[in-house]
């Protein structure tokens, strides 16, 4: 039987849904609508699409945004000076710094420079290490995304094997942090792991976020694995090109249980949850 999709964008519109009515309701107390600060250094097209497609998310969802966008040779004071006006700007509950900034720049010390109560991406050392001992604060986006696709299988992750393929800050390392807190068994691997496909097989569950395009072969699954891939590539195919995850999704498709599609997996729910961490931020400041 061929694997179940998981319609990460039907799940993610839903939980927008939700988001909405309760920023409605929070408005309607005579509260302040949560409010976002977005910084985008650089002219990077995809890095462009993401935070439009951020902003458009939070206007759908009656969340106020403000965006700087400045140029790709901006110094890292300028950066700082942006991101401390946000952190003290009250109608800013959220801030994101998209990643990655150009080389020229600090990212540790940019990240490090937001208010950790207004870290709606969960990057700052401080939520960072919350995750890991156990009472996070704001978890990255992704991996939380990630952790709603898997509870709508309904699929329990006690005592699970769950596999992670990338040891990235944004994606791979929290992840694996959110399915322990879950009670799976985690294995985080990375390029000098030394028989990746063994140690695929061997997950129950398995999240592939490498950055390569199709990297997981069908014989690397367990059959009736979880698979969540969280690759986004752009190939070329003809004249034209398309978007193919880090799995090679036809052949997955036989043999594992549940699988999510690219796009409209994991991607939609990244925003769905970057909503729901602003919210989350507005409601913890006007309590
Ligand atoms: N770059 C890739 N993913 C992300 C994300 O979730 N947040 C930010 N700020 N930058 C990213």
């Amino acid at each position: 039987m061929p694997a179940k999709l998981i319609d990460g964008k039907a799940v993610a519109q839903q939980i927008r849904e939700g988001i909405k009515a309760e920023v409605e309701q929070l408005v309607a107390s005579g509260k302040e609508p949560p409010g976002l600060g977005v910084v985008l250094v650089g002219d990077d097209p995809a890095s462009r699409t993401y935070v439009s497609m951020k902003e458009k998310a939070c206007r759908a969802a009656g969340i106020y945004s403000e965006e700087h966008a400045l140029p790709a040779d901006s110094s890292q004071e300028k950066v700082l000076g942006i991101i401390e006006e946000y952190n003290r700007n009250p109608k800013i509950h959220g801030i994101l710094v998209q990643l990655p900034l150009p080389d020229h720049l600090d990212s540790e010390q940019v990240l490090l420079a937001v208010r950790p109560d207004k870290d709606v991406d969960g990057f700052h050392p401080e939520n960072v290490g919350r995750l890991w001992e156990g009472h996070p604060r704001f978890v990255p986006c992704t991996p939380l995304g990630i952790l709603e696709l898997i509870h709508s299988t309904g699929v329990p992750l006690k005592g699970k094997r769950a596999v992670v393929v990338g040891r990235s800050n944004i994606v791979g390392k929290p992840t694996a942090a959110l399915l322990m807190a879950e009670h799976a068994t985690i294995t985080i691997c990375h390029s000098r792991t030394a028989d990746l496909p063994g140690e695929c097989r061997s997950a129950d569950v398995l999240v592939a976020a490498i950055g390569r395009a199709r990297m997981i072969q069908g014989d690397w699954i367990k059959p009736g694995a979880l698979v969540i891939d969280v690759g986004i590539n752009r190939i070329a195919e003809g004249e034209k090109s398309r978007l193919v995850g880090d799995v090679d999704f036809e052949a997955a498709r036989e043999v594992a249980g549940y699988l999510t599609p690219v796009p409209g997996g994991v991607g939609p729910m990244t925003i769905a949850m970057l909503l729901r961490n602003t919210l989350t931020s507005a409601r913890r400041a006007q309590r």
